[in-house]
């Protein structure tokens, strides 16, 4: 059982990657792995509009030049999906408006080949807009039809300095629930 997390924060050891480390050492005690993927060092554009994925069907954006083909299959393959973003002017990053758009038009060309994954969306804040962010997230898992899974509150985590969130008892609480939530409902699914 596997969940791939993408890491929307070009800090490598940002706030954003210590949520997602408390999630997947949840998820570890629970018998799921997950991988995390830190997709700012790829640079990955924006969706270009050419509508290419609808008329090729092959699973495959064509744009070149970045990991998403290999992102894309890897949410495929996975159990969970999850989306990681620390909040910028109250929304995601633009590395992860470009997985966004790309992952989610390529999916609902395809079938809807992301359909009925398990998913989740965390997100850093220093202080507000975190909701806006998380919304763009989980818009992409809804009209992908892929299945949210919640915890004690909306996955986010308070910090502004690398590291700060660690601090945030909460959050961390609610990684904890999160992962137990999200294992909880991939070994449901996987019957
Ligand atoms: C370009 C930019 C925009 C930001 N916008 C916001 C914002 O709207 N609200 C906020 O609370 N923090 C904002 N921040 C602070 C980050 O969200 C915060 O430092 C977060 O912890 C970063 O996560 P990371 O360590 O994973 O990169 C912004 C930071 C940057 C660099």
């Amino acid at each position: 059982m596997k969940v791939v997390a993408f890491n929307g924060s070009p800090r490598k050891d940002g706030n954003t990657a210590q949520l997602i480390g408390a999630l997947g050492e949840g998820l570890r005690a629970e018998g799921v792995s997950l991988e995390k993927i830190d997709i700012c060092e790829h640079r990955p554009r924006g969706c270009i509009a050419c509508n290419k994925c609808k008329e090729n069907r092959d699973e495959r954006c064509v744009i070149e030049g970045d990991p998403l083909n290999e992102w894309l299959q890897e949410m495929k393959e996975a159990d969970g999906v999850v989306l990681g973003s620390p909040t910028y002017f109250a929304n995601v990053s633009a590395e992860m408006k470009a997985l966004i758009d790309r992952a989610g038009y390529v999916s609902r060309a395809n079938d809807v080949m992301l359909r009925r994954k398990v998913a989740a969306a965390v997100v850093a804040v220093r202080r507000a807009g975190a909701l806006p962010a998380f919304d763009a997230m989980n818009h992409m898992f809804m009209i992908n039809q892929m299945l949210i899974v919640g915890s004690s509150y909306w996955n986010l985590g308070l910090g502004g300095r690398p590291g700060d969130v660690a601090g945030d008892d909460e959050a961390m609480a609610n990684m904890k629930n999160l992962a137990e939530n999200m294992a909880w409902a991939i070994k449901k699914l996987r019957g």
